[in-house]
């Protein structure tokens, strides 16, 4: 972020000093890495608690995370285990910690190559998203957090996923207004389900949020993160509305539609990973593997969400891995051929 925004460092030097009747910056700004690698690194974690515990800040004090999903997971994470719980203040810089993981609950860093191993739930007091820091994204972190919006549509707004299918093109080709009502209504979406859906700190086993995530987290690991972690949400869910239309869930026409939005927005729906080791299921090295993953990080009853109609997601407590490795082949198929070709809507 830094090597884009290089001001920013003296930007807020000066904001504060401007305020200095209301802010004051008790330390420098802590610079760490972006990007997933850094939250396998435990030592930033405790780079942060240092300066935290150096300083002297107390629990009346605020934290202000600034960066894309990872930097505001590690530094929320930080933050909320210091003193129990030092107050924190989200500034995402990224469309996917813009519109999901920057106004959820969530945060925490990877351990034992488990995806959010550690972590807690502790809610920030502010999320502030500036639509400026989007034009310095690359192509990939652009598009990437376009998934989580399809996810949310797809499970809960049909007219919201009628938007993203007409602004497919413009989405892709980076037009800033189409993106930023993307975002506001995913944000929405998002903090909607958080205040009224009743579970906003997951003690049950349903995670309607979570579409499309069990495959994800699990391709996420198997390709070493050379997937983006939006991008590994694209596949989860073609997985699983493909697997769902071939259940008899979800109508055909649905099922292209949404294959046809997920190609239009510049998604790859395949990859090689998806298929290893599909003749021995239980081996760590196969996606299915992801199945149980899932489960022991949620606790509870497996609950995987399926898709019966766009807009309208429904869960289920078993799944049928020959079902799926049907799915696998097709979405190998979609990939190989002309896309333009096998979508006939
Ligand atoms: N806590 C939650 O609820 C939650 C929810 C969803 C995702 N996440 C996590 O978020 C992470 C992914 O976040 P992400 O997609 O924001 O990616 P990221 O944080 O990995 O950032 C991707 C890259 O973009 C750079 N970057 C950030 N802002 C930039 C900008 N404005 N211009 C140019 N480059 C910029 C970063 O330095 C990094 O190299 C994953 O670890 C995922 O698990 C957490
Ligand atoms: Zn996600």
């Amino acid at each position: 972020l830094l090597n884009h925004h290089p001001g920013l460092l003296s930007k807020i030097a000066n904001y504060a000093n401007y305020y200095d009747d209301k802010i004051k910056l008790a330390a420098e700004p802590i610079v760490i890495p972006g990007g997933e690698a850094a939250k396998n690194d435990p030592t930033l974690v405790d780079k942060i608690h240092r300066i935290i515990e150096q300083v002297g800040l107390c629990r009346h004090s605020y934290v202000l995370a600034i960066g894309g999903g990872a930097v505001i997971d590690i530094a929320g994470y930080a933050a909320a285990t210091a003193h129990r719980g030092i107050r924190l203040i989200r500034l995402p810089t990224t469309v996917l910690a813009q519109n999901d993981s920057g106004v959820g609950v969530k945060n925490g860093i990877n351990a034992f190559g488990k995806k959010n191993f550690l972590g807690t739930f502790a809610p920030p007091v502010a999320v502030l998203n500036d639509f400026d820091f989007l034009s310095t994204l690359c192509d990939r972190d652009w598009r990437g957090g376009i998934a989580e919006a399809v996810k949310v549509a797809l499970i809960k707004d049909r007219d919201f996923f009628e938007f993203i299918g007409d602004r497919a093109d413009d989405l892709a080709k980076r037009d800033s207004q189409a993106m930023e009502q993307l975002i506001y209504r995913c944000c929405q979406l998002h903090l909607d389900h958080i205040a009224t859906y009743g579970d906003p700190f997951e003690m049950g086993s349903s995670r309607p949020l979570d579409f499309g995530h069990w495959a994800a987290h699990k391709l996420e690991h198997l390709t070493h993160y050379r997937l983006r972690h939006g991008e590994a949400v694209a596949i989860g869910m073609a997985l699983d509305c493909t697997y769902s239309y071939l259940t008899g869930l979800l109508p055909e026409a649905d099922w292209q539609q949404i294959i046809k939005t997920l190609k239009q927005l510049g998604f790859e729906l395949y990859v090689p990973e998806l298929a290893m080791d599909l003749q021995n299921t239980a081996l760590k090295s196969s996606i299915f593997s992801g199945l149980s993953e899932f489960r022991e990080h949620l606790g509870g009853d497996l609950a995987i969400m399926l898709l019966q109609k766009i807009g309208e997601g429904t869960e289920v407590d078993r799944v049928d891995i020959s079902v799926y490795k049907k799915a696998i082949s097709m979405l190998q198929k979609i990939e190989a051929d002309a896309v333009d070709q096998f979508i006939t809507v």
